[in-house]
C-alpha cells in the first residue's frame, strides 16, 4: 500500500544549510543572512496523491538538513501504516512540525505556527497535531501540560514509536516519547524522498554529537553521537544511484568522527561495484573485482573509509558531506577526497570564531593556530578546495579585539561562504550554566553587519577569481529567474547559472561550463562541450 519513494522539485533550503541557493545565500541590505524563506516549507512525494490511506499527514520542518532528512523517515514510518503524506494542511487528519531548537528565534516560530495550528484544531476537533524533533525533545511534555499547544509530543530518537502514539492520542491519551537512545541510527528504513529535485539526495551517516560545544544545545536534542552501519549508508547511495540520483550529500553533526564497527554476523555483506583502486579499504577481504559479494572483515570504519566506499559507487555519483569539525577532519579524508574526482572539492569547516580565547570558552577544542594550519593543509592537499564557515558574533565576553580576530580569520580562511549567527543563548547550554551572556544584542547585531559584510566580499572575490575558469558542472535544474538558463554546482559547491544554448541536456547531466561573470552569489557561464 504504501508507496515507494518518489521525487519532487524543489531543493529543500534550510535555516542553516550547507546549500546555498541561486541568489539566495545572503542579501546584505535586508540583512538576509540566508535563505530562511523556504523554512516550514511543506512537501511530500506527489502534489495530488490517488492512493487511498487510512489517514493523512502534513509535515513541516525547521532547522537544518538532518531534520529535514528525519523527516523522510518519518514519513516512511508512517506509509507503512498506511498514513499518506499530503502538501495541503486542510486535508490533513495529522499535523507534524518537525522542530529545531538551535536558535532562539527558530523555536520562536515555531510556536507561532502551533498557534495557528491550535486554531485550525477547533475548527476541525479530530485533527491531531504533533511536534517531532529537537524542541520537542528539549520541552518534552510541556507542550502537553503547560502549553496544551499538542497531542502528540516525539524526540528525534522515538520516531518508530509515532504510529503507536497516534493511536494513543487518537484514544485521547498522552502521547509523548523523548527517549534518547544510544544506538537508534534508523539504518534499516528507507526514508520517502518528500521533496527532492530527483538529482541530490541527503543520506544520514549517523546521529547525536559529543562534542559539547557551550553555545550549541544539539548534545542535549539529539543525544550521544553513534554511527549508521556502513553497510546500510553504501546500499541506500546505491540505490539512490540506480534510481537516477546524481548526487548523496552525507549528513551528520560532525562527520569526520564517524567510526563504524562491524559486526562479525555471518551472512553480512557489502557488494562492492567497483574495486580498482582499494588503498583505504583493506576492510573488505581481498579481490574486489567489479559486481563481486565481499565480506566485512571485523575492523572499523572511518569516515575516510566510507567516502571511498561510497565513491567507488559509480565515478558519475557526487559525493559531499556535511558538517566537518576542524579538530576531527584528518589528512585520510583529504587524501581520500583528492583521490576521487567525483568527491566534491568542498569543505564546510565552522570556525565559530577566530578568538582562541573565546574558542575555549566555546569549548571548541582548538586554537585559532590550529584552525589555520587545518587551513592550509586543506589548501596543501586539495588547491582548488571549497571552503564555507559557520560565525557566532558576540558570544559571552567577547570583546572587540576578539571579534577583530574573527574578521582576520574570515580574511585568512577566505571562505567562499559562511552562515552567519549572532549569540542566541540557550537554557541548559554549559554557557548558559557557566557563562554570562553580557554582549548587549545591539553590539551582537552590529558585529554580525561586519562580519556579513566581509563575508559579502570575500564571496564576491571568490567568484570573481573563478572568472575565465572551467568547471564540469551537475545541472539540477531550470534556473528560477530564467527557464531559458540552466542552474548546477561546481564540485566546490558554488552555485553557476548557464543558457541552455538549444543544447539536449537535461537536468542530472554533467556538463563543461566556463565562468564569464559573476555577482556575490552566483557564477555565470557558458556552455563549453556541446
Ligand atoms: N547561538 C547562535 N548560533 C548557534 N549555533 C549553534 N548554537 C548557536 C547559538 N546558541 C550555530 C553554530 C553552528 C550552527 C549550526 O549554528 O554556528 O555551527
Ligand atoms: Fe553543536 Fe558543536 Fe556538536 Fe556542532 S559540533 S552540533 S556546534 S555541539
Amino acid at each position: 500500500m504504501a508507496p515507494g519513494p518518489v521525487i519532487l522539485s524543489p531543493i529543500p533550503a534550510f535555516l542553516y544549510l550547507c546549500r546555498p541557493n541561486e541568489y539566495e545565500m545572503f542579501d546584505l541590505k535586508e540583512s538576509k543572512i540566508q535563505d530562511e524563506d523556504r523554512q516550514g516549507e511543506a512537501y511530500a512525494p506527489f502534489a495530488s496523491d490517488p492512493s487511498v490511506y487510512r489517514k493523512k499527514f502534513y509535515i513541516e520542518s525547521y532547522g537544518c538538513q538532518m531534520n529535514f532528512a528525519d523527516s523522510e523517515i518519518v514519513a516512511s514510518i508512517l506509509n507503512k501504516e498506511g498514513f499518506g503524506a499530503t502538501r495541503n494542511l486542510e486535508d490533513a487528519d495529522l499535523i507534524f512540525v518537525n522542530t529545531c531548537s538551535i536558535r532562539e528565534k527558530a523555536e520562536q516560530t515555531v510556536r507561532k505556527r502551533l498557534t495557528e495550528f491550535r486554531k485550525l484544531k477547533k475548527k476541525r476537533p479530530g485533527t491531531l497535531v504533533g511536534v517531532l524533533g529537537c524542541m520537542a525533545e528539549r520541552l518534552k511534555s510541556k507542550f502537553l501540560e503547560e502549553e496544551r499547544l499538542v497531542d502528540i509530543v516525539v524526540g528525534p530518537d522515538a520516531y518508530r514509536t509515532l504510529p503507536t502514539l497516534v493511536t494513543e492520542a487518537e484514544g485521547g491519551q498522552r502521547a509523548v516519547n523523548v527517549l534518547l537512545s544510544r544506538e537508534e541510527t534508523y539504518a534499516d528504513i528507507s526514508p520517502v524522498r518528500l521533496n527532492s529535485n530527483g538529482i541530490s539526495a541527503f543520506v544520514s551517516i549517523m546521529r547525536g554529537c559529543n562534542n559539547m560545544c557551550s553555545f550549541c544545545v544539539v548534545p542535549f536534542t539529539r543525544g550521544r553521537e553513534r554511527s549508521r552501519d556502513a553497510g546500510s549508508i553504501v546500499n541506500e547511495c546505491r540505490d539512490l544511484f540506480e534510481s537516477g540520483y546524481k548526487e548523496v550529500t552525507l549528513l551528520g553533526q560532525n562527520v569526520d568522527s564517524y567510526y563504524f564497527q562491524p559486526d562479525t554476523l555471518p551472512g553480512r555483506h557489502l557488494e562492492v561495484v567497483n574495486g580498482e583502486d582499494r588503498q583505504d579499504q583493506e576492510i573488505l577481504i581481498s579481490g574486489g573485482e567489479s559486481g563481486r559479494k565481499e565480506e566485512f572483515e571485523d575492523r572499523p570504519i572511518t569516515f575516510a573509509m566510507l567516502l571511498a566506499m561510497v565513491a567507488e559507487i559509480s565515478p558519475l555519483l557526487r559525493i559531499r558531506f556535511s558538517t566537518s569539525h576542524p579538530k576531527d577532519i584528518t589528512d585520510d579524508v583529504l587524501h581520500t577526497m583528492a583521490r576521487f574526482n567525483n568527491i566534491c572539492k568542498y569543505i564546510h569547516l565552522p570556525v565559530q570564531s577566530g578568538s582562541s580565547r573565546i574558542l575555549q570558552l566555546m569549548n571548541r577544542t582548538y586554537t585559532r593556530e590550529w584552525y589555520m594550519a587545518k587551513v592550509q593543509r586543506i589548501r596543501e592537499l586539495i588547491p582548488d578546495c571549497g571552503i564555507s564557515s559557520d560565525i557566532i558574533t558576540g558570544f559571552c565576553t567577547e570583546n572587540e579585539e576578539d571579534h577583530k580576530d574573527t574578521l582576520n580569520i574570515m580574511e585568512y580562511s577566505r571562505y567562499d561562504f559562511s552562515y552567519m549567527f549572532f549569540y542566541s543563548e540557550r537554557p541548559g547550554t554549559l554557557a548558559h550554566r557557566r557563562y554570562k551572556d553580557d554582549v548587549p544584542e545591539e553590539i551582537k547585531k552590529k558585529r554580525l553587519q561586519d562580519v556579513i559584510e566581509l563575508q559579502g566580499k570575500l564571496s564576491y572575490q571568490s567568484n570573481k577569481n573563478d572568472i575565465g575558469k572551467i568547471f564540469e558542472v551537475l545541472i539540477e535544474g531550470e534556473s528560477k529567474k530564467d527557464n531559458n538558463k540552466w542552474m548546477g554546482r561546481t564540485s566546490q559547491n558554488k552555485v553557476i547559472v548557464f543558457p541552455r544554448d538549444n543544447s539536449n541536456y537535461t537536468k542530472g547531466d554533467y556538463v563543461t561550463v566556463k565562468v564569464k561573470d559573476c555577482t556575490q552569489a552566483t557564477l555565470l557561464g557558458e556552455l563549453v562541450s556541446k
